[in-house]
């Protein structure tokens, strides 16, 4: 293991335990030379992506954003932002002040989007959202204005324009029907329409990964690669349009949305999968789609380890050969236990609440697993980063590059560890890349108004 990883936790644990655990956790233990293989593999889809004739069938979708431009610290007004797509549905008031290069949020609110309306129908999820907004607009005293709406709608779009967004499929753990193959754009309007006590100005549409770019970019004008690994995981950047080869041009650049969760949807994947990663897929809600986000994000990482501690358990190697109803229950073991399983009293109190009863050994077993599994996780995220830095490097055909990555999601916000990992790992497979972190100040809400912006702003300077 190289010398700038972190430590693993390895205490407590007998040299003769340790001997008969290690086989479970080496196919999660991810080598350097493996690891660049997973780096490059990664590249060579992304061009799939990338083309003209090969982008239907590509894993990795690369899909254009048609964001021509981070901020240039000319954009002001007021803006509402929608954010849909992590943990909660947010609607937002941002205003952009030029004078001060400042994104403020004025006020924000969260609407909880029940079970039931995620798996029902897009007219139900859609008339839910146009009611949260016409809410949060009242209570706002904004209901008289059509102010510009930034979208952020993190799931995999076909973008035409703008404004004008296909959703491709749903992801984690959305299900309404109705929507995949349709306009989201449209959808809303209509749902606004149907209600017809308020209406909206000119709308654009963001993934979460590129308000994060942006959002950064208002500070840091360097910023051109924007990162979430908390509920999914994605990554977009700043490609040329010269590659960009299914939209017209070939001057400047566009903010491509790499969906890098789809990464192993053809099967690439299949030599790192290991066995709990395959049934973590195929008990998921969409099997077989977003591998690569389901061997590194939030949503399924607990769900991993807890797979791994009943195997563990069942070959007498944890708990005594006990496990209990709660661990052989599917998700009970929530991804946050990994970041509190840092503090060993955390643990003793996380794995009692599971109804197990521990020695010692068992909580430092638990804590070497739950170790593993993130550090795979940072790992993975680090080879696809690197991916994206040596791309932006080569593609301007410079020997060193010196970047910003505008990074968010829970993930990398709150497991304690894990933000270390990743940069190790990276400078690792990117030595000629320097990367600046900026962990984004709400993206999703400040970014998407930015991404507004400065697609009013350039369509300003396009009139004069
Ligand atoms: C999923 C979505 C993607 C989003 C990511 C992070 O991978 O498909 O659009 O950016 O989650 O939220």
């Amino acid at each position: 293991m190289n010398g700038d990883t972190p430590a693993l936790h390895l205490d407590g644990i007998p040299p003769d335990t340790l001997r008969k655990v290690q086989p479970y956790l080496e196919p999660f233990q991810l080598s350097q030379a493996k690891l660049l293989e997973v780096s490059a593999r990664l590249n060579k889809d992304m061009v799939l992506g990338l083309g003209k004739t090969t982008h239907h069938r590509a894993a990795v979708k690369m899909l254009p954003t048609f964001v021509r431009a981070t901020p240039d610290g000319t954009e002001k007004g007021d803006f509402l932002a929608l954010d849909l797509g992590g943990t909660n549905f947010r609607v937002l008031h941002v205003r952009v002040v030029e004078e001060e290069q400042k994104v403020l949020k004025m006020d924000s609110q969260i609407c909880a989007i029940p079970k039931e309306i995620m798996l029902g129908t897009g007219e139900q999820l859609f008339d839910h959202i146009a009611a949260c907004l016409g809410d949060f607009l009242v209570s706002q005293n904004l209901k008289g204005q059509t102010l510009p709406l930034g979208f952020t709608f993190s799931f995999p779009c076909e973008q035409k324009e703008i404004d004008k967004s296909i959703l491709i499929r749903w992801t984690k753990g959305f299900n309404c029907s109705g929507v995949e193959g349709k306009d989201v754009v449209k959808l809303l309007k209509e749902a606004i329409h149907r209600r017809g006590d308020y209406d909206i100005g000119s709308v654009a549409m963001v993934n979460d990964t590129v308000g994060t770019m942006m959002s950064c970019g208002y500070k840091d004008q360097s910023c051109e690669i924007g990162m979430i690994i908390g509920t999914g995981t994605n990554a977009c950047y700043m490609e040329e349009m010269r590659n960009v080869k299914r939209v017209e041009g070939e001057d400047g650049r566009m903010c491509i949305n790499t969906e890098w969760g789809g990464f192993g949807d053809d099967g690439s994947l299949k030599d790192i999968q290991t066995e709990f990663d395959v049934v973590v897929d195929k008990t998921s809600i969409n099997p077989g789609v977003h591998i690569f986000e389901k061997m590194i994000s939030g949503m399924y990482l607990g769900e991993i380890v807890r797979l791994l501690l009943v195997r563990l358990a069942k070959d007498k190697l944890l708990f005594k050969g006990r496990t209990s109803e709660a661990l052989r229950t599917p998700y009970t073991f929530e991804t946050k236990f990994i970041s509190e399983i840092e503090d060993l009293v955390n643990t003793l109190r996380i794995l009692t609440d599971l109804g197990l009863e521990w020695e010692s050994v068992d909580c430092a077993i638990v804590r070497l697993v739950c170790d593993t599994i993130s550090s795979r996780s940072a790992d993975l995220c680090a080879a696809a980063l690197a991916t994206i830095t040596n791309r932006i490097r080569t593609n301007r055909g410079l020997s060193h590059l010196k970047t910003t990555v505008g990074v968010d999601g829970t993930v990398y916000r709150k497991h304690p560890k894990f933000s270390e990992k990743l940069r190790a790992t990276v400078r690792r497979l990117a030595p000629e890349c320097d990367i600046t972190f900026l962990v984004s100040e709400d993206g999703s809400g400040k970014g998407a108004a930015m991404v507004t912006a400065v697609a009013l702003r350039l369509a300003r300077q396009s009139r004069l």
